[in-house]
Order: structure tokens, then C-alpha cells, then sequence
């Protein structure tokens, strides 16, 4: 067997940098496959089941897709469509999936959650986003960030914005077991817990990993490669204008960008989406009229600039995932890494 067959991806910090460099460059191979026409189906036979609490258009798309790349079926099952949350509890649903399905996604709220679908389940579960974490986000970013840069130890990611959401979490805890510095610039108010802050300082003594938490931007963007940021309001809050006045002074505009002192051959502006650039949405319009802003965590000016690069990371979503669950529960021999 190999190092990932059988395994839940729950969380980064249960994975090593080769394991998740292997995951990232397995990702780029499958993106290759694909791009050439090459069938890669190491899931001939399987049946995956697609749990969504939250709404969502990356995660539920890219799975979808990889599954049926991989030969495997995949099956939606909505917030309103299953029994979950409501009538059963997640051990019950979670032994009931594990029976027909071989591998299970799950996006909601609690971690705690994704944690007992994987412990009562007996399949490999994984993450598409909970409160606290995104990995699959994870693997897609930093194999954006590898594909732009040819490596990842030693460059330098910025995250302005909400420092306390799961992105965050995830951006600052995978940098520091890759070796890639991060540097979170939030209101204090938002800084990342003392939690994430203690598990991904243990990781980057080992990696080398620089992190920085200010809420200083001269400071947090100087010598950043990646510029990243990701909504205001996330899933599940709701205190929108205590939020909007804290963060309009970390927003990602061409000034912020300036900052980074960085060539513009050395840069790029990231963004997991969706994402408030612009008026042109209900929810966007709903916002100016209420708050009197027309663009949020990025200006339509860097959304729209040649740092960009939020549409090329929205695609990997699908080879990461493919990736990941290939590993996890294909047909196909990974040595040890
Ligand atoms: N980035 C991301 O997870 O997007 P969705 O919410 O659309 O899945
Ligand atoms: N932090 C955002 C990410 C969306 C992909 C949220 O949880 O809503």
C-alpha cells in the first residue's frame, strides 16, 4: 500500500511537505493528462458521494469532474436533500454512506463533523471547507503558486484581510509545513487564534517557514511573491458591518500591491472566489447600498490585472482534487514519499 491509500484529508497539518508536495506535482501530471487527451482512470468503479451544508461552485464542479475523469460516479447530496443535521446524526449517516459509497466529500460548518464521517464512515473522507479549514483549497493554491514559480521553499505569501477564516488558517498552517513564508496583514481584531498561530509555528521551525502576523501593511506585503486575499463575510457570518469597517483598510488594490517592492515578474495576485470586485451581482449591490462600497477585498483593477491568476487557480481545483483522490483511493501504486 501506498503512503496515502485508505486516507481522510481532513486537515493539512496531518500530511508532511513531501507528502503534500507529491499530492501537488501529481496534480500537475493529471493536469498534463488532461490537456493531452490521455484517460487516467484510477477510479474506474467507485462510487463517491459529494456532501454539501454550504453552497458552493468550485468544490462541488471539481469534484464532479475528477470523478467522472477518474471513472468514478459521483452522487450530490444537498443540505436539503439528505436526512443529515435534521433527523440523523452525522455517526448514523456516516455508516450508511461508508456501505455504498467508497470515498466521501463533505463541506459544512464544523470540523467536527468531516472528522466523524471519516472516523464512522470507514472510507476516505475529505474536506471541501469547514469553518476552521480548506484543504483542497490548499492543494490547488500551491500548486498555482508552483506552476508560476518552477518552486515553492523560500517565496513569500501575503494573505490581507480576514485572518481568522479557514483560508487563512489553511494558507498560513500548509505555507509552514512547505516552507513558503506567509505573512497574514489583518485588524488585529482578526489576527489568526492562538491555536493555528501555535501549529504553524511548530511546523515552520522544521521547514524554515518566516510568518509574519501584523497588522501593519508596509510590513506584511514588503518582499511578498503572492498576494492573496478572500471575502470579508465568510460562509456562516454574519456581522457585516462591524466587518466591512475593519477590513476597508486591507483591501488589495494596485497601492497595496506597490508595497511588495516585488518585480512584477516575481508576483501574483491570488484569490480562492467568489469575490467582491465589483457591483454588477445582487449580493454587490445589495452591499452598496448598504455599506456605500462598490468593491471589497480587491479592486476590479487587480482582479482584472496581468498579476491575476484567481481563474488558473479555480481550474486546479479540478487537478488537485483529482489528484488527492486518486491517492487516496485509486488504483495505482504511490512509493513512499
Ligand atoms: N473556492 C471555493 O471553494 O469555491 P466554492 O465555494 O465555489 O466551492
Ligand atoms: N472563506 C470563504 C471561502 C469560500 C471558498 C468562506 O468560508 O465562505
Amino acid at each position: 500500500n501506498s503512503v496515502f491509500q485508505g486516507r481522510s484529508v481532513l486537515a493539512e497539518k496531518d500530511f508532511t511537505a513531501a507528502e503534500l508536495e507529491y499530492l501537488i506535482d501529481f496534480g500537475l501530471h493529471l493536469k498534463a493528462l488532461k490537456k493531452a487527451g490521455i484517460p487516467h482512470h484510477y477510479l474506474e468503479g467507485k462510487n463517491v458521494a459529494l456532501l454539501f451544508e454550504k453552497s458552493s461552485t468550485r468544490t462541488r464542479s471539481a469534484f464532479t469532474t475528477a470523478a467522472i475523469d477518474l471513472g468514478a460516479h459521483p452522487e450530490f447530496l444537498g443540505a436539503g436533500d439528505i436526512q443529515l443535521g435534521k433527523k440523523e446524526s452525522v455517526e448514523d449517516t456516516a455508516k450508511v454512506l461508508g456501505s455504498m459509497f467508497d470515498g466521501i466529500e463533505f463541506r459544512g460548518f464544523k470540523q467536527s463533523s468531516v472528522e466523524q464521517l471519516a472516523e464512522f464512515s470507514g472510507v476516505p473522507v475529505w474536506n471541501g471547507l469547514t469553518d476552521e479549514w480548506h484543504p483542497t483549497q490548499m492543494l490547488a493554491d500551491f500548486m498555482t503558486v508552483k506552476e508560476n514559480f518552477g518552486h515553492l521553499k523560500g517565496l513569500t505569501l501575503t494573505f490581507m484581510g480576514d485572518g481568522r477564516n479557514n483560508v487563512a488558517n489553511s494558507l498560513l498552517v500548509t505555507g509552514a509545513i512547505l516552507g513558503v513564508n506567509v505573512h497574514i496583514v489583518a485588524p488585529k481584531e482578526l489576527f489568526p487564534s492562538q491555536d493555528i498561530q501555535d501549529i504553524a509555528n511548530k511546523f515552520a521551525k522544521d521547514s524554515g517557514a518566516d510568518l509574519v502576523i501584523t497588522d501593519d501593511l508596509d510590513k506584511g506585503m514588503k518582499g511578498s511573491n503572492v498576494v492573496y486575499t478572500d471575502v470579508w463575510v465568510s460562509m456562516g457570518e454574519s456581522n457585516w458591518e462591524e466587518r466591512v469597517n475593519l477590513l476597508k483598510p486591507y483591501q488589495v488594490n494596485m497601492a497595496a500591491l506597490k508595497k511588495t517592492g516585488t518585480p512584477d515578474d516575481q508576483l501574483i495576485f491570488m484569490h480562492c472566489l467568489p469575490a467582491f470586485h465589483d457591483t454588477t451581482t445582487e449580493y454587490g449591490k445589495e452591499i452598496e447600498e448598504k455599506y456605500g462600497i462598490t468593491e471589497m477585498e480587491v479592486t476590479d483593477e487587480v482582479f482584472r490585472s496581468k498579476y491575476a491568476r484567481q481563474f488558473e487557480e479555480a481550474e486546479n481545483r479540478m487537478h488537485s482534487i483529482k489528484a488527492m483522490m486518486a491517492a487516496t483511493l485509486g488504483n495505482l501504486f504511490i512509493p513512499r514519499v
